[in-house]
């Protein structure tokens, strides 16, 4: 049976210059590089520029991604941007990367599930992908949470970065089974229950502010560990695949112990586990693109591999989806 499915072209990542350390945080708020390690694996994060909004972020992510890809922006027909940190409150921060593209047709939307917003965003561009309505989609996580994080609050702001990640997804003809190239599943969930352990306290709506991030990290790590193994279990019994046949889990870079549990949980060795949280800090929706930029360029993803990704986040919101590269 010939379906339709969207391929990877390309992707890109874009890091803003500035280098903020563990040793620059113990300088702000009572922490040290010691407890951040340990408890996070991180070591450092990326700080954008005050000129640098999220779609200049995200913009120099697409034109990376094109250029991986070999296409021209002419050629999108479908920009779909995770962002829990828009440059306003409307329009859509996409909108404005396509500008910046130079692009005047298809359609341009954010998509809102924090930390697993790149996997919403991916599982959004798939399915009009797989139905026809568009043909080459750039999916982009792109964020400045440096700027929603109260820099008081040790348990929080030594957690993030800024950072940005794009894919380029082409439609193109597949047998429907699991040798085919391509996104073969996406798996997505929310649970608005626990809105408590992961939030910001401010919007247009309640505070006409931004508002700071807020955490109970204990909380959100304790639903972390379990619910990544459930959805990646889904989506490996709905391609009807085993964790053997992984050749790379690409996570959500939140948390190295997260990281860990999860790979463990699943028997997956280290080795097949990309890592970019010590050097990038949790870049939310941008966190996945990055790090997949990462291993794409340096020669560990090559095509036709089997790549897993997953996340979760605020909402809570998380997913997975299973990509044969
Ligand atoms: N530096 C030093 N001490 C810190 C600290 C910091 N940056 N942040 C918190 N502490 C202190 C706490 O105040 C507490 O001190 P107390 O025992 O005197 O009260 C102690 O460390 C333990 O705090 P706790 O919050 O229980 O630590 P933890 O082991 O749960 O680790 C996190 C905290 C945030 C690292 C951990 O809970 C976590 O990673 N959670 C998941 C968060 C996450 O990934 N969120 C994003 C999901 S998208």
């Amino acid at each position: 049976m010939t379906v339709l499915r969207a391929r990877v072209l390309g992707v890109g990542g874009y890091l803003p210059a500035r280098v903020l350390t563990n040793d620059d945080l113990s300088k702000m708020v009572d922490t040290s590089d010691e407890w951040i390690r340990e408890r996070t694996g991180i070591r450092e994060r990326r700080i954008a520029a005050p000129e640098e909004l999220t779609s200049t972020l995200g913009l120099h992510a697409a034109r990376a991604a094109l250029a991986n890809a070999g296409i021209g922006a002419d050629e999108v027909d479908l920009i779909v941007v995770a962002t829990s940190t828009p440059d306003e409150t409307f329009p859509a921060t996409a909108t404005k990367i396509q500008a910046g593209l130079g692009i005047t047709r298809g359609a341009a939307f954010d998509v809102q599930a924090v930390c697993a917003g790149f996997i919403f965003a991916l599982s959004t561009a798939d399915n009009f992908l797989k139905a026809g309505q568009f043909r080459t989609a750039l999916v982009i996580g792109a964020e400045t949470f440096s700027r929603i994080l109260d820099w008081n609050d040790r348990g929080t702001c030594v957690l993030f970065g800024d950072g940005a990640g794009a894919v380029v997804l082409q439609a193109a003809e597949g047998e429907g089974t699991s040798d085919d190239r391509g996104v073969l599943s996406t798996h997505l969930f929310s649970d608005g229950r626990h809105h408590d352990a992961l939030y910001v306290d401010g919007g247009v709506s309640s505070t006409q502010s931004a508002g700071h991030l807020r955490m109970e990290g204990k909380e959100v790590f304790r639903h972390a560990v379990v619910k990544l193994a459930d959805s990646v279990n889904e989506a490996l019994e709905a391609n009807g695949l085993t964790a053997e046949a992984i050749d790379w889990l690409v996570p959500h870079q939140a948390n190295a112990r997260i990281i860990i549990g999860t790979a463990r949980k699943m028997g997956l060795p280290m080795e097949k586990v990309v890592m970019t949280v010590d050097r990038h800090g949790n870049t939310s929706a941008a966190s996945i693109p990055l790090a997949l930029s990462e291993a794409v360029a340096d020669g560990r993803i090559l095509p036709g591999q089997v790549v897993l990704v997953e996340a979760i986040g605020g909402g809570l919101a998380w997913g997975s989806a299973l990509i044969r590269w």
